[in-house]
């Protein structure tokens, strides 16, 4: 089992190329299983959450290979439409595979992607969605096997919140159906839009992509072609943070800034000074950060995004006053607050709210991360805390951080991967 280990203490400093977006990749690389003809995506990261997305595909029937941060993904015209329950179990957002395959075959087999760190995550809004575009979904001992019995059409659909994925899979289902789907209350997340402008290159008809209507018009076919997918946010928003708690001065490269104001808007009134340039973020911290004054709620983007949320938090607990959050995403994402607590931290958690009081000094321990941004919490925690900290469970991280102890020791943090 491997594990982090960090000596807290040292300052920030340095400039850093951001990895490329987890969740824009993954749903791309499943609209790459739509296309005839060969998909090169660039800048696509590589995470342990990648290698699955990519199992899944060479099971359904794919070629994908990797070189460097290069993925090359040729669907052929036939293969499995049954993806088995432990690729499934791989990861939560294997279930965008399922819109996919319907795209395609207009058939599909998969398990319940299952519960996970975060709570439940049902996938209520998906299957709903699909049965009104025409699919037939039977449910029996966790297996869901989709039919159509004429063809997959448009549908006008109204999501009941704005679900990522479910907005991915309707997508990734209505780019290749008959007529016009229309989809209301749709997610407005980046990463939406980058899906969308993938699949544009490949010949959609899509519109409205980064609004609350998404209008998708079939079409007949779609082709390959070569993409670069978008940044990643989270991964920008950590680095920042961890460069504000922990002091010093650092430059994002290849940042989508304006993807990222929610994270840097709140981030700004800790009183680090943070600027735009070229490409990317600088950021510079000095003195001891500030509470945050605004309750910190997690929203829908364009609002604040849970993934960053325990991020900020870990950045706030040396903050001078009290920070309170708001969960509003999922139920159970507070997990990350017993290790911050065990470090030394005032954090007390009731229902969607935690009260962070700034305390003035943090101390080593040995914690496991509980999922992938509580675990990035925990080493932001560990960089500001005097000592050695032990970070166990670090598969949670890898599935959504390239490399992160060598990004972060180009920036001269003092931590090692063991
Ligand atoms: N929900 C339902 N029914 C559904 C779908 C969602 O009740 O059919 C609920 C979920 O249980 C949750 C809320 O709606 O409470 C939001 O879920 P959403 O579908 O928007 O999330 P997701 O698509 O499962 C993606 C990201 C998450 C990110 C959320 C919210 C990927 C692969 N995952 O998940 O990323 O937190 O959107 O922005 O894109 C992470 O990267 O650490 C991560 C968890």
């Amino acid at each position: 089992m491997q594990k982090l280990i960090v000596q807290g203490g040292a300052k920030l400093r340095g400039e850093l190329d951001l990895q490329g977006s987890k969740n824009s990749a993954l749903p791309i690389m499943a609209a790459a299983y739509l296309c005839r003809g060969e998909c090169i995506l660039h800048n696509c990261p590589k995470l342990t959450d990648i290698y699955a997305a990519s199992r899944i595909l060479n099971y359904i029937g794919c070629k994908c290979s990797f070189a460097d941060n290069t993925a090359v993904i040729t669907s052929a015209q036939s293969g499995h439409t049954a993806i088995p329950e432990e690729l499934m179990q791989e990861m939560r957002s294997s279930i965008i595979f399922l819109g996919a395959l319907l795209g395609k075959n207009k058939t599909g087999t998969v398990s319940y992607p299952g519960g996970c760190e975060l709570g439940s995550r049902p996938i209520d809004m998906h299957l709903s969605s699909f049965r009104k575009m025409g699919v037939d979904i039977k449910e029996k001992f966790g297996r869901i096997t989709c039919s159509v019995r004429k063809s997959i059409h448009g549908a006008k659909i109204s999501l009941p919140f704005p679900s990522v994925g479910a907005t991915e899979n309707i997508m990734l289902c209505a780019v290749l159906a008959d007529g016009e789907t229309v989809i209301n209350n749709a997610a407005r997340e980046p990463e939406i839009k980058d899906l969308a402008d993938f699949l544009r290159c490949c010949g959609a008809k899509i519109k409205g992509d980064g609004e609350s209507s998404i209008v998708i018009e079939g079409v007949k076919e779609l082709h390959g072609c070569e993409y670069t997918v978008m940044s990643d946010r989270i991964a920008g928003a950590t680095y920042l943070a961890a460069a504000a708690a922990a002091g010093g001065e650092i430059i994002i490269h290849k940042a989508c800034v304006g993807c990222m104001e929610p994270f840097i808007s709140l981030l700004d009134q800790t009183g680090c000074s943070i600027y735009t340039i070229d490409d990317g973020i600088y950021l510079r911290s000095g003195l001891r950060l500030k509470a945050v004054r605004d309750c910190i709620r997690t929203m829908p983007h364009p609002g604040f995004p849970t993934d960053a949320q325990a991020i900020l938090m870990a950045a706030l607990i040396k903050a001078d006053g009290t920070s309170v959050f708001e969960e509003n995403i999922f139920d159970c994402r507070y997990r990350h607050t017993d290790a911050l607590v065990k470090m030394g931290a005032d954090i007390t958690v009731l229902g969607k709210t935690a009260v962070v009081k700034g305390v003035d000094r943090l101390y080593g321990a040995r914690v496991e991360a509980t999922d992938l941004r509580g675990g990035a919490a925990m080493v932001i925690a560990a960089l500001i805390a005097e000592g050695k900290s032990e970070i166990t469970s670090i598969s949670h991280i890898d599935r959504g951080y390239e490399e992160i102890e060598l990004c972060l020791q180009r920036l001269g943090a003092d931590i090692k991967r063991e």
